[in-house]
């Protein structure tokens, strides 16, 4: 499996950077397989939506590539140091946090990437549904944290909020925002949310499983969300975005690793609407009202409320109070 994996990167990576014409005899002796082994890689790239020309003695040639996040289109000069090395794809599938907590139980390597066209249970954070529609971003993707503490585990989710905005800022030239935690905003609408899930014992973190659903080129949404597509009436290429938020992570992330929390929190802060507004939190079946005053260094959000005391709040669900 991981050798026909590898193989559908080189085969295509060899179609990319080719001006000309691929020789199929050529390819299959560098790479030694068959010609039917070549050929097998070249339909399973025809069945993926790519055209690629076959002229007899002269060989292959890629003209059209579809923009879906194929594995291979993911590795492709990525410049991650391991995030996304490992990546999967699938064109429908219950939800991809699932399928990376199997991959996180089993052993996969940190930075391994699920990625999906559609997602038919799609999870969001407090037990709700996440509505995952073609045209979205789904990625799951596995951290297995070495430095950050448990008590701690909060600043990764802020953090890879962080990095999504500052990929798609970067891609797009569009301004995003963030709402406590990790909700992605544009134009006050929700583009995008982040669920982080832990496995751990006692105080040991054996892996994070982050899961990112963000609206790209998706066109029908409830009033109260938006896409890249809706409010820039264009498409976005959805591998292109992806490979810049999987090196963002990345970079972000190790940042975090090294103990960089304060820049990365201050950073957070600044993308941050709420400030000085009034909310309200609702924290399981309790509701806490009173002035947005801020994070702290793990983290958590600080609710100042009318009688003077200072809430801490580790997770809740934020609405802004008008
Ligand atoms: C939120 O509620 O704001 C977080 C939504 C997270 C959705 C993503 S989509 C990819 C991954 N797979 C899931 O089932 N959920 C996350």
């Amino acid at each position: 499996m991981q050798k026909s994996k590898d193989l559908d990167f080189k085969i295509f990576k060899e179609l990319k950077e080719t001006n000309n014409y691929l020789s199929g005899q050529n390819i299959a002796n560098k790479l030694k397989i068959s010609r039917q082994a070549f050929w097998k890689h070249i339909k399973n790239l025809n069945d993926c939506g790519y055209k690629i020309e076959a002229i007899p003695r002269r060989g292959y040639k890629l003209k059209y590539s579809p923009d879906k996040p194929y594995p291979w289109e993911i590795r492709y000069k990525l410049g991650t140091k391991f995030t996304g090395h490992n990546v999967y794809f699938k064109e429908k599938i219950d939800s991809t946090q699932d399928f990376i907590w199997q991959l996180g139980q089993a052993g996969a390597p940190e930075g391994t990437v699920v990625l999906a066209g559609k997602q038919k249970k799609g999870k969001g954070r407090i037990g709700r549904e996440w509505v995952s529609p073609k045209g979205g971003l789904y990625l799951s993707c596995l951290l297995r944290p070495k430095k950050i503490l448990l008590k701690d585990i909060s600043q990764i989710a802020l953090v890879i909020a962080l990095a999504c905005i500052q990929a798609i800022e970067q891609e797009t030239g569009i301004r995003l925002s963030v709402k406590w935690p990790n909700d992605i905003f544009l134009n006050k609408k929700k583009l995008g949310g982040i669920l982080c899930q832990i496995n751990a014992e006692a105080d040991k973190i054996n892996f994070v499983a982050i899961g990112l659903g963000i609206n790209i080129n998706t066109k029908n949404l409830p009033e109260e969300a938006t896409s890249l597509f809706l409010e820039r009436k264009n498409k976005v290429s959805l591998v292109a975005i992806t490979k810049k938020i999987i090196g963002k992570i990345e970079q972000r992330y190790l940042e975090l690793e090294a103990g960089k929390s304060k820049e990365l929190l201050e950073q957070w802060q600044e993308h941050c609407f709420l400030w000085g507004n009034r909310l309200r939190v609702k924290v399981f079946d309790k509701v806490i009202e009173g002035e947005a005053a801020g994070i702290d260094q793990e983290g958590y959000l600080l609710v100042r409320r009318d009688n003077g005391l200072t809430e801490k709040i580790s997770s809740g669900d934020v609405t802004k109070v008008m």
